[in-house]
C-alpha cells in the first residue's frame, strides 16, 4: 500500500495538552479532581441562562443564522460596557467576540508568529499558551515570576541581552490571579511592563479570565476587597498617547458564567483586530450566534454581578479549605500561599519527593492534580503542582488533602 503524505512538521510527533491528557483519570470511580480549571457546577446560574436562552430564541432570526465574524453587535456592545466597568475605555468596534478566549490567543499566534519568532512567556505558564506557541514553532523565552507576578526587572534585563534578531514579537501574561501561580501582578510592575513594550516594540497579551474572581481581604480597612490594579490595556492607552496601544486584552465568560457558552473576546488595536478577523474567517466563520445571543441576553438581564459575587465568596471558602488543609496535614512537605483570587493554588513540595512518584501515589489514593512540569517550556523535573479548588466542594477538598497527605506519607516512608 502506498504511504500517505507526511503530517505537517508541528504535527509529526505532537504532544497533546498535558491537562486534557489527565481526562482518563477523571472517569475513575471515586477520584477527586483538583486538576482542571473547571468552574463549580453549583455556581452555574441555570435559571438565568434558561431565561436568556428563551429570550435568545424568541428574538429575531439572526440567532439561528451565520453572523459577522467579529461578533453580534448586541454582544460586542454589552462586552464594551463590561470593559468600561474594568476601567478599559472601549467602543463595541474594538471588541471581537471569539470562541472562548483560547481562540483569541490562537488567532493572535496565526497573525503574528512565524517559525523561529521570539515570544516571551511568563513562567510557569498556562499550558495551552505553550502548546499554541510550540505548534507555531515559536522560540519561547521564559520570563520568571515570583509571588507578585511576572518580574519586570528580569524582563528588562532579558530584553537588554536578547540579540537584535531575537527581538520579541509578543509577551504573554495573566496579570490577575494567574494560571497556575494565582499571583496578582503588582501595580508598579504593570507600569514597567507596558513601558518596556512601548520602548522595545512588542505586543503584550493580557489574558484576563480570572480578574473578577477577587477575594475579600480581612486586612482591608473596611473588610472589603482592595481595588484591583489597573489593567495593562488601560496603562497602554495612557502610554501610547494616541499611538498604537501594544496591549491586547483577552477575557471570557467561561469562568464566571459557563465554559459551555464558549464566549470569549479580544480588545486590540484595529490593525491587529482586522487581521485576527481574517484568520477567524477560515477557523469558524463566526462564534455560534446562538451562544452569543444567550450571552448577550444574560448580560442584559442584570444577573451577572450577583453570579460573579456568589463565585467570589464560594471560591474563597474553598481556597481557604485547601490552603488550611495543606498547612495542617502536609506541614513541612508541601508549601503554598493563599491566592487573592482566581481558581488555583500553586504548591511546592520537598526535593526529596520524586514528582512522578508523587503523581502516581496521588492517583492511587484517588486524588488528581496537575504536575508542575505542564507549565514549563522545558522538560526538567519540577517539584510543583497546581491545585484547583473551584470544582470540588469543601468536604471533597478536605478529603482530597487527606489523600494527598497519605500519598506523601507513603513516599516518605
Ligand atoms: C489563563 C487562561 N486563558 C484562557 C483560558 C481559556 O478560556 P476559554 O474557556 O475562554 O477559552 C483559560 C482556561 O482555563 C485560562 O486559564
Amino acid at each position: 500500500m502506498i504511504d500517505m503524505p507526511a503530517f505537517a512538521a508541528p504535527f509529526a510527533q505532537p504532544a497533546g495538552s498535558p491537562i486534557r491528557e489527565l481526562f482518563p483519570y477523571l472517569s475513575q470511580p471515586g477520584m477527586i479532581s483538583l486538576a482542571g480549571g473547571y468552574p463549580s457546577p453549583s455556581l452555574f446560574d441555570a435559571e438565568g441562562l434558561a431565561h436568556a436562552a428563551a429570550r435568545a430564541m424568541t428574538g429575531d432570526a439572526q440567532t439561528l443564522q451565520y453572523g459577522a465574524t467579529e461578533g453580534l453587535p448586541i454582544l460586542r456592545t454589552a462586552l464594551a460596557a463590561l470593559m468600561r466597568e474594568r476601567g478599559i475605555q472601549s467602543g463595541a468596534e474594538q471588541v471581537m467576540v471569539t470562541t472562548g478566549s483560547q481562540q483569541a490567543f490562537d488567532l493572535l499566534v496565526r497573525v503574528l508568529i512565524e517559525p523561529g519568532d521570539t515570544v516571551l512567556v511568563e513562567v510557569p505558564a498556562y499550558p495551552a499558551t505553550l502548546q499554541a506557541l510550540r505548534l507555531a514553532q515559536a522560540h519561547i523565552v521564559p520570563v520568571p515570576m515570583d509571588e507578585h507576578g511576572l518580574q519586570a526587572d528580569a524582563l528588562a534585563a532579558l530584553l537588554r541581552q536578547l540579540p537584535a534578531k531575537q527581538r520579541p514579537k509578543l509577551l504573554y501574561t495573566v496579570p490577575n490571579f494567574s494560571n497556575p501561580r494565582g499571583t496578582l501582578l503588582a501595580a508598579e510592575r504593570r507600569e514597567a511592563l507596558v513601558q518596556l513594550a512601548c520602548t522595545h516594540g512588542f505586543w503584550v497579551v493580557e489574558d484576563d479570565p480570572y480578574g473578577e474572581l477577587q477575594f475579600d481581604t480581612a486586612d482591608a480597612p473596611d473588610g472589603s476587597t482592595p481595588p484591583m490594579p489597573p489593567t495593562l490595556r488601560t496603562i497602554g492607552d495612557r502610554l501610547a498617547d494616541g499611538g498604537v496601544n501594544p496591549v491586547v486584552y483577552l477575557s471570557s465568560l467561561s469562568k464566571t458564567v459557563a465554559p459551555a457558552l464558549r464566549v470569549g473576546w479580544m480588545l486590540a488595536d484595529s490593525s491587529l483586530l482586522r487581521r485576527c478577523a481574517v484568520a477567524k474567517q477560515t477557523v469558524d466563520l463566526c462564534t455560534s450566534p446562538l451562544a452569543q445571543m444567550v450571552a448577550a441576553r444574560y448580560l442584559e438581564s442584570g444577573r451577572y454581578p450577583a453570579t460573579v459575587q456568589r463565585a467570589r465568596i464560594e471560591y474563597q471558602r474553598r481556597m481557604q479549605a485547601l490552603v488550611q488543609g495543606i498547612a495542617s496535614s502536609l506541614n513541612g512537605c508541601v508549601h503554598c500561599a493563599p491566592p487573592a483570587g482566581g481558581m488555583f493554588v500553586w504548591a511546592t513540595f520537598a526535593q526529596s519527593i520524586a514528582p512522578q512518584a508523587l503523581f502516581d501515589a496521588a492517583v492511587a489514593q484517588q486524588v488528581l492534580y496537575v504536575p508542575g512540569k505542564a507549565f514549563y517550556p522545558d522538560s526538567a523535573p519540577h517539584h510543583t503542582m497546581r491545585l484547583s479548588f473551584a470544582a470540588p466542594d469543601v468536604p471533597q477538598i478536605e478529603q482530597a488533602v487527606q489523600r494527598l497527605a497519605a500519598a506523601v506519607t507513603e513516599l516518605l516512608h
